[in-house]
């Protein structure tokens, strides 16, 4: 049996990476503790319920199943709540990792397709970013993921252990047809807030205008999630065929302001939408924009579908059925 472990399976992108590592015939299993993914989003495969702290449950789950390799995507990622509690990052992000790297050592487990991001780079001094441009995180939640980045290199410098570590820029847009994506409790994020304060005649609130970007507002590369699951699926079939590793910036390669993002909501939406300026939130860096000349030259993969106005739409879709059912 082709088992892949997927960690945070139950999420947004995890569930979604189940359903394309399902139609290409792997089993992707999930584990994940459910504190932010959703049952029902596990569909493609077997859920088991555990936490990446508990090493016990680790090696029942190593145990059970025989795993090709491990896609590893589940971990606390809200910068703000990083700031204001730093060590619950550190213990679920980074202890939760190692527990997982060296179970795979234990078990043989040779190949990990690592969940990274952006926020690795902090404050840019180039953009767009290439992936040897330097590691300065400015914010908790980027220093647990370049902490585990580090053990994951060093781990296969002396241990069969072959990875590709994607570092993510701005994930959004949804798989609606399918039923997949985002459902976030507390949403934090710039997309679907500004469509839910659209729909729902509230005012958005926009964290700073005095940034040195364009605007003043700060500057986001957007990635839809189809295209970064098909990233994933990549990375692992390359993994599989041939023991590359290698750190990849996974974004659309374009940089949109948040008041380009608004305007575009109030475009799709064909909805006002009312906008208040607040003070900057905590470890936002100015402008995050991705060189993806990586992922072109190792993967032969370039985004489908990363549009801004198909991110955005798609998102749009998304939330006006997530909202009839929730309300249903
Ligand atoms: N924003 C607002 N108002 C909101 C929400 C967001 O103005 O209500 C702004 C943010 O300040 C930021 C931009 O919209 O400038 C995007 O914010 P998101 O919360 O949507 O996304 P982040 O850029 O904070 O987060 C992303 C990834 C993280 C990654 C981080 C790097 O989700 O994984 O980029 O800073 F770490």
């Amino acid at each position: 049996m082709k088992y892949v472990l997927v960690t945070g399976g139950a999420g947004y992108i995890g569930s979604y990476i189940c359903k394309l590592f399902y139609d290409k015939g792997y089993i992707p299993v999930t584990f994940d503790n459910l504190s932010l993914g959703n049952k029902w989003s596990v569909k493609w495969g077997p859920l088991e319920v555990g936490e990446l702290c508990s090493e016990n449950d680790l090696q029942k789950l190593f145990e059970k199943y025989n795993f090709m390799g491990v896609i590893h995507l589940a971990a606390l990622s809200n910068v703000s709540e990083s700031v204001n509690n730093p060590s619950i990052y550190y213990k679920n992000n980074v202890i939760g990792s190692y527990n997982l790297i060296e179970k795979m050592i234990k078990f043989n487990v040779k190949n990990i397709v690592f969940s990274s991001t952006a926020a690795v780079y902090g404050n840019p001094i180039h953009s767009p970013i290439c992936e040897n441009h330097p590691t300065q995180p400015i914010n908790p939640y980027g220093d647990s993921k370049l902490t585990i980045e580090k053990l994951i290199c060093n781990y296969s410098k002396c241990h069969e252990l072959n990875f590709v570590i994607l570092r993510y820029f701005n994930v959004s847009g949804s798989d609606f047809s399918n039923n997949l994506g985002e459902a976030h409790l507390p949403e934090t994020h710039l997309i679907p807030l500004a469509l839910e304060a659209a729909h729902q005649n509230t005012i958005f609130k926009i964290y700073g205008d005095n940034y040195q970007t364009t605007d003043g507002t700060c500057i986001r590369d957007y990635i839809h999630v189809k295209d970064l699951g098909n990233v994933h699926l990549l990375s692992f079939e390359k993994l599989n065929s041939s023991k590359v590793n290698q750190i990849i910036n996974v974004g659309g390669g374009k940089g949109y302001t948040v008041y380009e993002i608004i305007k575009y909501v109030k475009k799709i939406t064909n909805l006002d939408l009312k906008t208040d300026v607040i003070k900057r939130r905590k470890g936002d860096p100015d402008i995050l924009v991705s060189d993806i000349s990586m992922s072109k030259n190792i993967l032969s993969w370039e985004p489908e579908y990363s549009d801004v106005e198909q991110v955005i739409s798609d998102s749009w879709e998304w939330y006006k059925y997530y909202k009839t059912l929730s309300q249903s």
